[in-house]
């Protein structure tokens, strides 16, 4: 039986000859193609157009933050290329989120799911106490993952450690997605808090976000195989 895979793949670089020649390999064996803004600074977002003939889903991770009509136009400005998730900072505050989720159902094609990221995980606590955040770290996730689904965000950006208290206090329907993740075959690299595939999708994801497991191996087709055969064994 063939499941449908629950992965991401994050195209991490700036070659877009590189980044379709990788895409091409993984179709059918991952669930979706991440850009970050590596990719999209380089490339535009119109950069991404040569993917949607792949028939993969299209997520765009390009952290949007500014004041809510810059950012409803950042969307607009992006609906032509037809990504099916955005990520948007949800401490950009509600009016920004819910200015987001009116431009995204304006969109006259495909409606693009917003994806909210809270704290940054690259932040520890002196970090956040250095700009002002004095709260628990967890208890900030939590506050601003609450004001993303109120504001009408369809889904959360969130780490292994997040997964499972989130998807509690969220509820069943908003989407987690979670990066930090590593097959129990695969290197860590630069991740510290790590999940299996299998743990994250246990504790509560619903997608999940790899990259170097898969574009780092010699065979990144097997590898992606690999990984839906560690989901579901
Ligand atoms: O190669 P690796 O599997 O570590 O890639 C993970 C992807 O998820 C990268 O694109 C990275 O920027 C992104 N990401 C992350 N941790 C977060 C948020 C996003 O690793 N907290």
């Amino acid at each position: 039986m063939t499941h449908l895979s629950p992965v991401f793949c994050a195209i991490d670089t700036p070659d877009a000859i590189k980044a379709i020649s990788l895409a091409s390999k993984l179709k059918g064996r991952v669930g979706g193609l991440k850009f970050g803004l590596e990719y999209v600074m380089a490339n535009g977002p119109q950069g991404v157009i040569p993917f949607r003939g792949l028939d993969m889903p299209i997520f765009l991770d390009v952290k949007l933050h500014d004041i809510p009509n810059t950012v409803a136009g950042a969307i607009t400005s992006l609906l032509p290329v037809e990504p099916d998730y955005i990520t948007i900072h949800t401490s950009g505050g509600a009016a920004m989120m819910k200015a987001a989720v009116d431009a995204a159902s304006r969109a006259k094609g495909k409606h693009p799911k917003l994806l909210g990221v809270t704290v940054l995980t690259s932040l520890d606590s002196t970090d956040l106490k250095q700009v002002g955040q004095d709260t628990d770290t967890a208890a900030q996730v939590e506050r601003l993952a609450l004001l993303a689904k109120e504001s009408g965000l369809d889904g959360i950006v969130c780490s292994p450690a997040e997964v499972a208290n989130l998807r509690k206090v969220l509820g069943p329907d908003m989407i987690l997605m979670v990066p930090g993740i590593r097959p129990t075959w695969a290197a860590a690299n630069d991740q510290k808090r790590v999940m299996t595939p299998r743990e994250a999708m246990g504790a509560g994801a619903t997608y999940l976000v790899i990259g170097r497991p898969i574009t780092g191996a010699e065979d990144p087709a097997s590898a992606a195989d690999r990984v839906t055969q560690e989901i579901f064994a």
